[in-house]
């Protein structure tokens, strides 16, 4: 047994233990109730980047949630690896549909997970991943095999946009200077077969509001005679798609650079069964863009999706009305070269566009993101697939993936350095949903595999 495997076999308990301890503090973004527990978590990362020996931590302040850096630096001729993570999460509603407390965490077996998951909000996106890379250097250090200068930056607002990285990133150039980035905040093909994520969509988010009459009506003395905002918001939100599922906005697709036929058909080689993704989630077929298969319309195609929808009366029993408002939460899911900017004036202007005179509308846009796209054939990629192929038994997949990150895109372009996607949760654990979890498989075998990739990395860089 290598001696990684053996220091994870000795100390698993405790590294569940403290991936637990971190679970349970409920670092929800969003909401303003939970920030002295956002502020908690960033005190308690700290504490464990400080214990597992990282040289210098300290808590960044920012014009929001702060972000903990770490830096460790052993010889300034060997290169520097960033490893970025948050340590914030999503609301947890609806929490009814949790089976046990959102942060209260509980190991459970199940058939993906035979060793057991982890049930908590943020256990897989991201506590959970984020905490492997703790545990990763904490065996390096351990073990005196470190090859590498390592620097953290665990943010705590990237469920809400990162709305303060951009000004911290500016602000820290040198800081944060880096050979390669490395983020373990995406999925992998299956347990089996591991993939490395080589591309994230970018986002456009808004919010709509639709405004008829000056006041809720009486719907039998004024229904068939004013525009009703919320049939006209469903009849605009209805137009937005064709008949093939093509997005209508004008420009929408001006600017996507199509996949190649070669790209097309290395995507379709990857294992896929559409019969096991329908069950997984109950569907009786999937629905989507004509030409395009499943996994293609999930990553390399952007979307328009509602994604909350209300106004009138929703409360108990029929109340008869026309809402004076009918209002939604639209985003857009956007591939390259698509600008997030751009596509939100896109909608904008449309949008106003197609509105009857009956109404009027206002769009509000929320955050947004730019897509990313990596190759594959730098030194980054190659140490993370040897890793994989090292821990896995077999080569790692590259695969696009239909989320976002919006910091890998501004990182590019502001610190010049490539990301490494190397994510090891599955697209079935459930992030964002009632009921995330995280298998301890994939928690342990992240921690074994990313001490590999500071070896590979640090060969690779060295034989250049
Ligand atoms: N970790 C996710 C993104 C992700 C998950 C990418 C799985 C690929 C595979 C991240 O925390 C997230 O949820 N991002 C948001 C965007 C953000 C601006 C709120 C998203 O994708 O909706
Ligand atoms: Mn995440
Ligand atoms: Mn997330």
């Amino acid at each position: 047994m290598s001696a990684v495997k053996n220091y994870i076999d000795q100390n698993k308990d405790r590294f569940i233990e403290e991936l637990i301890s971190l679970l349970k503090i409920p670092s929800v973004s969003a909401d303003k109730a939970y920030e002295k527990d956002v502020l908690l978590t960033a005190e308690a990362v700290k504490n464990y980047l400080d214990k597992a020996g990282c040289k210098k931590v300290e808590i960044c302040e920012t014009p929001g949630y702060p972000i903990v850096y770490g830096e460790h630096i052993i010889d300034p001729d060997l290169p520097t690896i960033l490893v970025y993570g948050h340590y914030d999460v999503q609301p947890a509603d609806p929490i009814d549909l949790w089976d046990s407390p959102p942060f209260e965490p509980i190991i459970k077996k199940t058939e993906l997970h035979p060793d057991g998951a982890i049930y908590a909000r943020g256990s897989c996106d991201d506590k959970g991943q984020m905490y492997m890379h703790v545990k990763a250097f904490e065996i390096m250090m351990n073990s005196d095999s470190l090859p590498c200068n390592v620097k953290f930056m665990i943010e705590g607002e990237e469920e809400i946009g990162s709305p303060s990285l951009e000004w911290f990133v500016e602000r820290n150039q040198d800081k944060l200077s880096n050979d390669v980035i490395l983020i373990s905040d995406t999925g992998m093909i299956s347990n089996q077969q591991p993939s490395i994520t080589t591309g994230l969509r970018g986002l456009s988010y808004v919010e709509v509001e639709v405004t008829g009459p000056n006041r809720d009506l009486h719907s039998g003395l004024y229904g068939g005679a004013v525009a009703n905002p919320i049939n006209i918001l469903n009849k605009m939100i209805a137009s937005l798609h064709d008949e093939n599922n093509h997005i209508t906005i004008p420009g929408f697709y001006d600017k996507v650079i199509d996949a190649t036929a070669e790209e097309r058909k290395e995507m379709a080689k990857a294992p896929f069964s559409l019969e096991a993704y329908e069950k997984s989630i109950d569907i009786g077929e999937v629905y989507g863009e004509t030409g395009y298969s499943t996994n293609e319309r999930n990553s390399i195609r952007p979307t328009l999706d509602v994604n909350g929808i209300w106004g009138g009366y929703i409360g108990e029993g029929a109340k008869t009305v026309i809402a004076s408002k009918a209002y939604a939460k639209i985003s857009m899911r956007l591939v390259p070269d698509q600008d997030p900017d751009e596509i939100t004036k896109l909608f904008m202007d449309h949008f106003e566009g197609i509105a009857p005179k009956a109404v009027k509308v206002k769009v509000t846009p929320h955050h947004g993101g730019h897509p990313y796209v990596t190759p594959i054939d730098n030194i980054g990629y190659q140490a993370a697939n040897k890793a994989y192929t090292e821990t896995f038994g077999v080569p790692a997949i590259p695969q696009r993936s239909g989320g976002s990150i919006p910091i890998v895109a501004l990182f590019e372009k502001e610190l010049k350095s490539k990301t490494i996607l190397m994510g090891f949760g599955l697209d079935s654990d459930a992030i964002h949903s009632p009921n995330e979890h995280f298998g301890i498989f994939n928690y342990l075998k992240g921690i074994e595999t990313i001490p590999l990739f500071y070896k590979n990395y640090a060969e690779m860089y060295s034989g250049q």
